[in-house]
């Protein structure tokens, strides 16, 4: 049975980093189950808008089905194609919050059909968007044993990843490498688990991260929000790893920090200095989330206003 539970990763902190405005335009680049979608929608007015994506159809027709709010407009695409819809629509500066929840949902985790998880067997597929690219098994098949080991390497921090890439092609040579389980086995019999960590959980990481193209989505919706979002137009975004972190933090600084300028400047350039964005900080769930909700051990939310 396809299970649709997902519970909402820091759920007040990041709806209250939008600073709502009652009849404001937001919107929930990661509907996922739309957790955060309906508590936003809970604080607004009846003239306010939410536009949710979702590049996975399961989400969307889940919204569909569930969801019916004339407030809510869903949109089924990657999120770094929001700004020419946002432009078609006339919206573009006019946007009063993006909210991101990065990664994968539990549905997605927990289904195995759709080949995320290593502790399930499934197809070895991890798209989030089934109807495109190629699945995480098509792929494997046919890169090479440099490129899988970079892969791994960059995207997982991946210690093993030439040995792993090494055994992934050895395994090529005598049968297809076609489910999850059989990944994971691979990966077992090179990587030894740490604690609560299973052996696979860097090498899955950053297969699914390069499948989805996630860091180089994130990267461009991240430099199109500085045209999406209005005055005081807030960016509320959670990463659930270092790596994705990083690129908020680099983001959200390279566009804040005001540079040191050179002395004796008149007033009028110093006016060009100033900067897209205001560096609100950052949060970490709470002990008792984290108690709750293991998935949230590893959330960071990052907060920025636009200038
Ligand atoms: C962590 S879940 C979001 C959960 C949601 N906030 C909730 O409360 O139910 C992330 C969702 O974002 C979607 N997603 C991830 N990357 C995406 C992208 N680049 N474009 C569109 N959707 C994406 C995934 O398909 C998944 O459904």
């Amino acid at each position: 049975m396809t299970s649709n539970h997902h519970q909402s990763v820091m759920f007040d902190e990041s709806i209250k980093a939008l600073d709502l405005i009652e009849d404001g335009i937001y919107i929930d680049a990661t509907f996922g189950r739309g957790g955060h979608s309906q508590g936003i929608l809970d604080r607004l007015g009846d003239n306010a808008q939410l536009i949710a994506f979702d590049q996975d159809i399961s989400a969307i027709n889940y919204a569909k089905e569930t969801f019916d709010d004339p407030r809510l407009k869903l949109i089924h695409s990657p999120f770094a194609q929001m700004h020419t819809m946002i432009e078609d629509m006339g919206l573009t500066g006019k946007i009063n919050g993006i909210l991101m929840d990065l990664g994968v949902s539990s549905p997605q985790l927990d289904n195995a059909e759709r080949g995320f998880s290593f502790n399930n067997e499934g197809p070895l597929d991890m798209r989030m968007n089934q109807t495109a690219g190629l699945s995480a098994a098509q792929w494997l098949a046919q890169a090479g044993e440099e490129e899988i080991a970079n892969v791994i390497y960059q995207f997982g921090d991946e210690k093993k990843s030439r040995h792993i890439a090494s055994r992934i092609k050895k395994f090529q040579l005598e049968q297809p490498l076609e489910t999850t389980l059989q990944l994971a086995n691979i990966v077992s019999e090179v990587v030894r688990g740490q604690k609560k960590k299973h052996p696979a959980t860097r090498t899955f990481q950053a297969i699914r991260i390069f499948i989805n193209e996630e860091l180089k989505q994130l990267t461009e919706t991240l430099e199109q929000s500085k045209q999406m979002l209005a005055c005081n137009g807030r960016l509320s975004i959670i990463s659930f790893h270092s790596i994705e972190d990083r690129i908020v933090k680099r983001f959200i600084q390279k566009n804040s920090r005001q540079k040191a300028l050179p002395k004796g400047l008149p007033i009028f350039d110093q006016a060009l200095e100033k900067m897209p964005f205001k560096d609100l900080g950052k949060q970490f769930a709470s002990k008792d989330e984290v108690t709750h909700n293991k998935r949230s051990r590893s959330a960071i939310l990052r907060v920025a206003a636009k200038n």
